[in-house]
């Protein structure tokens, strides 16, 4: 399944790599986990400034050197204390010889700070007419801070919201994904399977779960990718640093869970009735 991402269409499941490249002894089991994704047709790769402090855009350089950069989307973020021009500047040019190109596909502001959007958008933008990212979007943002991005000039530029989104935490459909939703703009799910279950939600224990994968002859971790990508308009980016992970994930976008099957999850993990706080990581 492809999505629209900005002006491209991308696979609607990439490959997240945070914690990547902070252990030696991982480095090359970590490299093959993210080759045997790109060969296997992802194409996005989201990475960041803070992941290892840069170590972590090391290895995706050194993954990606093989292949043809215009085949990938390359995604990377920057700190919000260095979303002042200067700053900003310093990132971009690190970030971009960490990865060793000479552009990103898109470059996201990771979390709200405090310096003003107007200074980031407009350096943001001169960025883009000098083609060292393609286009530019925003992590972390709640509906209001996005009504406010909105407001800046030159704001509505932004094409994406990356947040936490999977089964266990649906707290943005109550708001956030009906306003992008309103505005076209895809949403990218990040920790879509939970952190591999580890953020309380018990989905492997699951009974309901359970009796779906059997059905689809498929894992959990593949059920609630195809969930996340339900509609053809959120692209998730799951993370593993083991190469046969990271094929079954990929795998999740051929599985077509029926109209009663999201019902029944409907039943067990319920939309949410009022606003939640945007759960953050
Ligand atoms: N913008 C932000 O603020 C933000 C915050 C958090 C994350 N992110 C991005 O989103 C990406 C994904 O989120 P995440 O890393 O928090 O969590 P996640 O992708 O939900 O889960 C990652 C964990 O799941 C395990 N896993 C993955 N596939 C598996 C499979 N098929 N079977 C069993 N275990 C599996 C991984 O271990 P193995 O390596 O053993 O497979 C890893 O421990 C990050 O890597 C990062 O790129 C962005």
């Amino acid at each position: 399944m492809t999505i629209d991402l900005g002006d491209k269409k991308v696979a609607a499941i990439g490959l997240g790599t945070w914690h990547m490249g902070e252990k030696i002894a991982k480095r090359q089991q970590e490299i093959a986990a993210l080759q045997a994704g790109i060969d296997a047709g992802a194409q996005v790769i989201d990475t960041a400034e803070m992941y290892g402090e840069g170590r972590s855009e090391q290895l995706v350089g050194e993954a990606i050197a093989p292949y043809d950069r215009s085949k990938l989307y390359l995604i990377s973020k920057f700190y919000p204390w260095h979303a002042d021009k200067e700053n900003l500047q310093r990132s971009l040019a690190q970030s971009l010889a960490r990865l060793q190109t000479d552009y990103l596909d898109l470059y996201l502001l990771h979390w709200p700070g405090s310096i003003p959007l107007e200074e980031t958008i407009a350096e943001l933008e001169r960025m883009k007419k000098a083609g060292l990212i393609r286009q530019w979007g925003v992590s972390n943002f709640d509906t209001n801070e996005m009504q406010h991005l909105f407001s800046v000039p030159e704001g509505k530029n932004c094409i994406t919201n990356q947040v936490l989104y999977n089964l266990a935490s649906r707290g943005i459909e109550y708001e956030l994904l009906p306003w992008m939703r309103e505005e076209k703009l895809p949403l990218i799910a990040y920790s879509p399977i939970a952190q591999g279950d580890t953020l309380g939600g018990k989905l492997l224990d699951n009974p309901l779960l359970k009796e779906i994968a059997a059905t689809h002859q498929a894992t959990i971790f593949q059920i609630l990718l195809a969930w996340v990508i339900r509609d053809g308009k959120t692209i998730a980016i799951p993370q593993s640093g083991n190469a046969q992970h990271v094929l079954d994930n990929l795998q999740a976008w051929e599985i077509q869970l029926t109209p009663s099957e999201y019902e029944q999850l409907n039943q067990v993990f319920p939309e949410p009735t009022s606003k939640q706080p945007l759960d953050i990581l």
